[in-house]
């Protein structure tokens, strides 16, 4: 068994099936470069998270999807009917999860640099807790609620920056006062000026009902203990706010939990963080009745792959390079976009093949940094063979881009695929273009792409 196989991904026969299909089939049928997700994976991590503090009494542990990880509307409608929430970085975000069923009080709007015209569209939606990350956006926001909902009681929280932040790259470092690259972080507000603003707030008629901090993303087992003091952190805050009067309704820890990217990766330990979280809030004696995460990667990252098909093997300067037919920008951006990001290649045509080699996968884009992968060691593909880029679940297609114009001509598709559904294993219709599917979710179009869905 190869370490990355999941309820998702598995080896028969030296063949890859990705959610119970045979990838060269599902290739062969969509052309590539091709996702595909599987929802029983995605079910699976939300299930473990959610039951993996074990039973938490008067306390509830809510789970808010970070949106941002993946929007393919399939999987936010799965996750809604697990019970999820969801937290939206944009008003386009918002109207994603809502067009997916979420109703606006299942939804933490949390947005940097944000103005009137991002607020407006907000308060269009009675019910939808905002999440302030500067002081300076609470005069915006009130103008908004006059302007739309003169008097209205709108939820809000507040986001501060606990001075300390991880994350796997200083590019996702979103907490302390700079970045481990020393890039100033521009997210949260300072710990002094928190209580303040609550009492603004309330003042002003509006209901602050949390506190959120999110400290960055990928976190493995050595960020525990940093991640630890930054916790107990937000609990003294919790406390000093209930003390002063303030009924808090949710603590918010923000996401952050890594997937496995690579055999060598220790995982967070995420079950043991959620029972610390409610420990701590009890000992604390925080009355707040929720306790949130929102984590993006853990719950999608590895239910999802991209095919690549290889284009020709090109040899130069002692370089060996495979070359595909995609580039990482407009598919599987992360690794060219942090320098510590890595993702699994394997050769899905021959995955035990021989003989073994080290190589770089190279897209087609007109950029030095477009490689999929640096010098790893996969069988030698020929011409033609699939690649499958694991972990491509999260922060891939939602962060892809039309650089180069290349995307617009060549459209990479999406499937989500429900495994198990049709055991008899014939490959089902698919249904494209706009319009509706009989069940969810339904098919859309997005930056000029084709989104398809498939359910068996
Ligand atoms: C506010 C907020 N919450 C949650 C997340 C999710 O992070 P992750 O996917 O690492 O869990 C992010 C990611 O950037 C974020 O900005």
């Amino acid at each position: 068994m190869f370490w990355w196989e999941n309820e998702f991904l598995q080896v028969k026969a030296g063949r890859l099936f990705p959610a119970g299909r045979d990838a060269a089939a599902i290739a062969g049928g969509h052309g590539t470069p091709l996702f595909i997700y599987g929802s029983e994976r995605i079910r699976a991590n939300f299930r473990r998270l959610a039951s993996g503090a074990g039973p938490s009494p008067g306390r509830e542990i809510r789970i808010c999807y970070a949106l941002k990880a993946n929007a393919h509307p399939g999987i936010l409608s799965l996750l809604k009917n697990e019970g999820a929430w969801i937290d939206a970085v944009s008003p386009g975000e918002v109207q994603a999860a809502v067009r997916a069923g979420f109703p606006p009080g299942r939804i933490l709007f949390t947005g940097t640099s944000c103005g009137t015209s991002d607020f407006e569209p907000l308060l269009r939606r009675p019910g939808l807790t905002i999440n302030l990350d500067a002081l300076e956006q609470f005069p915006l926001l009130k103008a908004a609620r006059d302007r739309i909902a003169p008097g209205r009681r709108v939820r809000m929280s507040v986001r501060w920056n606990p001075g300390l932040g991880r994350g796997f790259n200083p590019k996702v470092i979103t907490a302390g006062a700079r970045s481990a690259n020393g890039t100033p972080v521009k997210f949260g507000i300072e710990p002094k000026d928190v209580p303040g603003l609550f009492r603004r707030a309330r003042a002003a008629g509006f209901d602050p009902v949390g506190i959120h901090q999110h400290l960055g993303s990928g976190w493995v087992r050595d960020d525990y203990p940093a991640v630890l003091e930054a916790v107990d952190r937000i609990v003294g805050l919790a406390r000093r706010l209930e003390d002063e009067g303030f009924p808090l309704e949710f603590v918010d820890f923000g996401g952050g939990f890594g997937a496995r990217y690579a055999r060598s990766q220790k995982p967070f330990p995420v079950e043991r963080y959620l029972r610390t979280l409610l420990r701590r809030l009890d000992e604390a004696g925080i009355k707040a009745p929720a306790l949130a995460v929102e984590p993006g990667k853990y719950l999608v990252a590895d239910a999802g792959l991209v095919l690549l098909r290889v284009e020709y093997l090109k040899r130069g300067f002692g370089n060996l390079f495979a070359c595909v037919n995609a580039g990482t920008f407009n598919t599987v951006p992360r690794p060219a976009i942090y320098d510590t990001a890595r993702h699994e290649i394997i050769n899905a045509t021959r995955i035990d093949g021989r003989p073994k080699r080290k190589m770089t996968i190279a897209g087609h884009l007109c950029e030095t940094g477009d490689v999929f992968g640096i010098d790893v060691r996969i069988p030698e593909p020929r011409p033609g063979d699939l690649l499958a880029v694991l972990n491509a679940g999260a922060y891939a297609r939602s962060m892809a881009s039309t650089i180069r114009d290349r995307s617009r001509r060549k459209s990479s598709s999406e499937i989500l695929s429900a495994a198990g559904r049709n055991p008899g294993g014939r490959f089902p219709a698919v249904r494209r273009g706009p319009g509706s599917l009989s069940g969810p979710p339904p098919v859309h179009q997005r930056n000029g792409m084709n989104l398809f869905v498939l359910f068996m």
